[in-house]
């Protein structure tokens, strides 16, 4: 049997969607009902009968770091794919960061190897990758620098590639894919389905260099093929295109029919508008809300694949 984490996120769910179309016996963990609705609103995508689909699955209510919880949901698993993460860019989320992505992580190491488990399959991010020296390409070889700037969710998602390596040092075969900004319908409410929200609402500006995309179906697609091939203990960028941000926010915009912003936000701007954000979030703990600013530090943020 497969168990999946994250299975109510994007990825777990269009992945979960795939593993029991192809007749899979999957068991998922979920934290609450409602999100639930998550998955049940990525499966309504490819189906008529979502509520069917939801209910060939094995639910397990767990949370990655309760232990006991997660032991009853090994019984009898065989193979795991871990897409469960926090993603989140709020300074003030460091320690729950680290406690979701690492010890989280750990855990599933641990019970995966005491389990006897054949394959685990870790989703990482490029964001684990950091930023290209002299303009070279990055590859799957690169090191990570401690010297360079990177943010919290980066630094945990890390962490969390570091105890997959151990978990493979003590004989554990394991896959990591680091994918870009994964792009996917079902859930328009969290992760890079706002980004959609943000486009419809209208963004201003874009803004100078590139962002790296991969769409959802493709990441799931390669995720089963790498787990159940021989291939064990590598990991893998999953990018399909770099584009620039104009044509990634007009295509946004296109695709929600929403006017494309036509003005390039000066550096100054940004600047300008990185401060107000950070005051706003001192005075009022909330980030800035600005289609044309979130944008920009979402994938700021998040993306540190080639810059042209
Ligand atoms: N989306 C992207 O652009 C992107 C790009 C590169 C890498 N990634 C990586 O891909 C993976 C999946 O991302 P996603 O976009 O699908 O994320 P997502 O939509 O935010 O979903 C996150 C999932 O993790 C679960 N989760 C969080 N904390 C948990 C905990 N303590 N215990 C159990 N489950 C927990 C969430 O459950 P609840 O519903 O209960 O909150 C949800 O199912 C993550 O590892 C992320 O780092 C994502």
């Amino acid at each position: 049997m497969i168990l999946v984490t994250g299975g109510t996120g994007l990825v777990g769910a269009h992945l979960l969607f795939k593993l029991i179309s192809e007749g899979e016996k999957v068991r998922a963990i979920y934290r609450s009902d409602k999100s639930l609705k998550h998955t049940k609103n990525v499966f309504s995508c490819y189906s008529k009968s979502p509520e069917t689909l939801i209910n060939s699955i094995e639910w397990v209510k767990a949370d990655i770091l309760d232990i006991p919880a997660l032991t009853e949901a090994f019984k009898g698993i065989t193979l795991v794919y871990h897409c469960a993460a926090l993603v989140s860019f709020e300074p003030d989320k460091y320690h729950q960061l680290r406690k979701t992505n690492i010890e989280g992580t750990a855990n599933l190491v641990n019970l995966s190897l005491s389990h006897a488990v054949k394959k685990f399959c870790f989703v990482s991010s490029i964001a684990t990758l950091g930023n290209t020296l002299n303009q070279l390409p990055i590859t799957e070889d690169r090191i990570w620098n401690p010297e360079e700037d990177h943010n919290d969710y980066a630094i945990t998602k890390y962490g969390a590639e570091m105890e997959v390596w151990r978990g493979t040092q003590e004989g554990l075969d394991a896959i990591i894919v680091n994918p870009s900004v994964i792009l996917g319908p079902g859930i328009w409410k969290n992760g890079t389905g706002k980004l959609f929200k943000k486009a419809f609402k209208g963004i201003k500006y874009y803004t100078a260099g590139t962002i790296a995309l991969v769409d959802v179906e493709d990441v799931v697609n390669i995720m089963i093929t790498l787990t159940n091939s021989t291939i064990k203990n590598e990991r893998f960028i999953l990018v399909a295109e770099n584009w620039h941000y104009k044509k990634f926010i007009t295509a946004l915009s296109n695709a929600v029919q929403a006017k494309p912003p036509k003005k390039l936000a000066s550096k100054r701007l940004l600047s300008i508008l990185w401060r107000l954000d950070w005051l706003k979030h001192q005075l009022t703990g909330k980030k800035d809300n600005s289609p044309s600013i979130s944008v920009r530090l979402y994938t700021l943020k998040k993306i540190t694949a080639v810059k042209k």
